[in-house]
């Protein structure tokens, strides 16, 4: 078994009952709960805002994962703060300034996540990796679950994993999109901390998320 942490993103869960499905995680062994916001803008698709968060939060004391999928970002960055978020992860396209959004995630002492898209250059994130919580890989080109695993980012992985070993940094790595039973193993070997997952979780072996969530793990 490998120490690696599991996100259940919500965007594969029931959103007529996404109190219970959160309980339902959380009674099944997650670590964290990953929440989707989209804005329709910044990708393809609309899911839910900080009201939502707002009142899912007393469903769990797992940290929620918050990611970002809107722009412009700084400034609904207090929204989701005050709405609960515990880690807040944002695209670096969408900020004109991504240091003084990653400072405002921290001041309201938030952890900070940027994320880096298929086609976005590690060299966006690399200048302030000393600055973050967490790297959010995408595996997928973000706006929607249940799409295929492209394993090419996992280079950035482990360029990612070196330099962060290297330099002694407390960032961790999260990889998103695409994550199945079977190319988890790449992913943890290629040294990722955090897997995110839904369609895996929420659909496989008959929707059983206590064993989906342990065979993510298994690696
Ligand atoms: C996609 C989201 C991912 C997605 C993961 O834009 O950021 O978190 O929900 O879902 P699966 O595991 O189904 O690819
Ligand atoms: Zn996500």
């Amino acid at each position: 078994m490998s120490n690696v942490k599991i996100s259940p993103s919500i965007l594969s869960a029931d959103f007529s009952k996404l109190g219970n499905e959160i309980q339902d995680l959380e009674k099944a062994g997650a670590d964290f709960i990953h929440i989707d916001v989209m804005d329709g803008h910044f990708v393809p698709n609309i899911t839910i805002g900080p009201e939502v968060i707002d009142k899912l939060r007393k469903y769990t004391s797992l940290p929620f994962d918050v990611h970002l999928m809107i722009s412009p970002v700084h400034d609904f960055i207090k929204n989701f703060a005050d709405a609960g978020a515990d880690i807040i992860t944002i695209h670096p396209e969408a900020t004109n300034d991504l240091v003084s959004s990653i400072k405002k995630i921290k001041f309201y002492n938030k952890k900070a996540g940027v994320s880096l898209n298929p086609k976005t250059s590690i060299d966006k994130v690399l200048p302030v990796l000393n600055l973050i919580d967490l790297v959010l890989v995408m595996s997928v080109n973000p706006g929607f679950g249940g799409q295929k695993f492209m394993s090419e980012t996992l280079e950035k992985v482990k360029i990612l994993r070196k330099e962060i070993d290297t330099k002694k940094f407390k960032t961790q790595i999260e990889i998103d999109g695409g994550i199945n039973i079977e190319n988890s193993k790449i992913a943890i070997k290629a040294g990722v901390d955090i897997i995110v997952s839904g369609t895996t979780i929420f659909k496989e072996n008959g929707g059983d998320l206590k064993k989906n969530i342990q065979l993510l793990k298994t690696g």
